[in-house]
């Protein structure tokens, strides 16, 4: 069977060639999907295949994402990929981490350590060899900041030109430094990022610019080896949980697919579950879970939380990313602002660090062990969305004592790690630090 695009919705499943530019089913409006024939290697040669490859010095072997090119084989030719060796993240122990959320053992997957240094450059590279595919010159998307900053660089890189919607004043500076330093038309709109999506659509369509928000079924294919390579790191051990926090909800959607899939293809005998964490302003999807028998999402109009990676009202693919919580037998949580950023200088201590999103997933492993879903000798992986210096700001005012909610509360600094200024004096500063 060759590669499709398929719609998403149960009921309708209607399938279109794979070299259409369309974000949703022209039929029903439903989320779209790339679907697949059988890879012709039995899973155990595959398991081979992707380890041989990692002492290979070939551009596509080096990618994190393209070694696992079985499990997403929508392009015909792969010359034309532009990889910046994307994926590739560490496992990492936190002691302290686990410890403070109440489990025995923890492991992080770092998507920090990508080449913008989240996890979108794993679909990026993805959605990025799709645009050329097409023949497309402009790429756009609307961004929280990553998605913007990896957009950039994947397009810059391909000699494409990115143009990206930001909510003004709503990102942090990292990752709109990045934007800039990678040569993105930047345009910062006065509106939240719900509001620029809709926006965005609209011009994508009337100008031909390809759209690059993770409602791009490419996007999610990219993303679903996250989780390909975090079980080919672990020798295909399958963890009990993966924990990761949810915004827009395309990597909830990528990692229920990959995982599923991986099953399917008899790579693994088993689901994680997935727990999603969001941050309590911003939590639209876990109240729709919540709700239990709900079915249709409502949308929070004024999201709010200093985690602005996540802070979506109206997240595009809840209907795929509650199919994948409810099959992996999964949950939904939400953390409050203080417990966001306790999570992220725990995180910090553990010489890890991270930014304040990807802390959700610590904070919400405290709460789940509390409450007796998780236990304490449970193996949890937790993915770590984004690296710990794409918002400076929130980390030194936390130290410092000066970090506020968006309802003007004062977060406590209670891991606080405060500058200490001093004179040029050798003898007062050895009394200081003593020894
Ligand atoms: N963590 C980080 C660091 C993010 O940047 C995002 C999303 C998420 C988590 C949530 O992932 O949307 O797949 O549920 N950032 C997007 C952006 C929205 O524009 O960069 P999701």
């Amino acid at each position: 069977m060759p590669p499709e695009l398929a719609c998403f919705e149960a009921r309708c499943r209607a399938r279109f060639p794979i070299t259409e530019a369309i974000y949703n089913c022209p039929r029903c409006g439903g989320l779209l999907e790339a679907v697949y024939g059988a890879p012709e290697h039995p899973a155990a040669e595959l398991k081979t295949l992707w380890r041989n490859r990692r002492t290979s010095n070939a551009p596509l072997d080096q990618s994190g994402v393209w070694r696992y090119r079985e499990l997403i084989p929508f392009l015909d030719d792969h010359r034309r990929v532009v990889t910046l060796r994307e994926g590739n993240t560490p496992l990492l122990e936190g002691p302290q981490a686990a410890q403070y959320g109440g489990l025995d053992r923890l492991t992080f997957k770092h998507q920090g350590f990508n080449p913008t240094g989240s996890f979108k450059d794993n679909g990026m590279t993805c959605g990025v060899a799709q645009a050329l595919r097409l023949g497309k010159t402009r790429v756009a998307c609307v961004s929280t900041g990553n998605t913007s900053a990896s957009m950039a660089a994947y397009a810059s890189a391909a000699g494409l030109q990115p143009v990206i919607f930001i909510p003004h004043g709503n990102i942090a500076y990292g990752k709109l430094a990045q934007a800039l330093e990678y040569g993105a038309r930047t345009l910062q709109v006065e509106a939240n990022f719900d509001q620029i999506l809709a926006l965005v659509r609209e011009l994508a369509e009337r100008l031909g610019i390809y759209l690059l928000n993770s409602i791009n079924p490419f996007r999610i294919e990219g993303q679903k080896t996250i989780m390909a390579e975090m079980l080919d790191q672990r020798d295909w051990r399958v963890p009990d949980w993966v924990v990761l926090p949810g915004g827009n909800l395309g990597n909830t959607s990528a990692f229920g697919k990959g995982l599923r899939e991986m099953k399917d293809l008899g790579l693994i005998g088993r689901l994680p579950r997935l727990a999603v964490i969001q941050a309590e302003g911003s939590s639209p999807f876990y109240e729709l879970w919540r709700a239990r028998e709900g079915t249709q999402l409502s949308a929070v109009a004024h999201p709010q939380t200093l985690a602005t990676a996540i802070k979506i009202g109206d997240p595009v693919s809840w209907p795929k990313a509650l199919y994948e919580v409810k099959v992996s037998g999964g949950v939904v949580e939400k953390v409050s602002e203080q417990e966001i950023a306790d999570a992220k200088a725990v995180i910090g201590r553990c010489g890890i660090g991270c930014e304040p999103a990807s802390a959700a997933t610590l904070a919400g492993i405290r709460k789940l062990t509390a409450a007796g879903v998780m236990t304490d000798d449970a193996d949890v992986l937790a993915v770590l969305t984004g690296n710990v210096l794409k918002d400076p700001d929130y980390i030194y005012r936390y130290h410092t004592g000066m970090l506020e909610a968006p309802d003007g509360t004062r977060i406590l600094s209670n891991l606080g790690n405060r500058p200490e200024v001093v004179s040029n004096d050798a003898k007062r500063i050895a009394k200081l630090i003593g020894g």
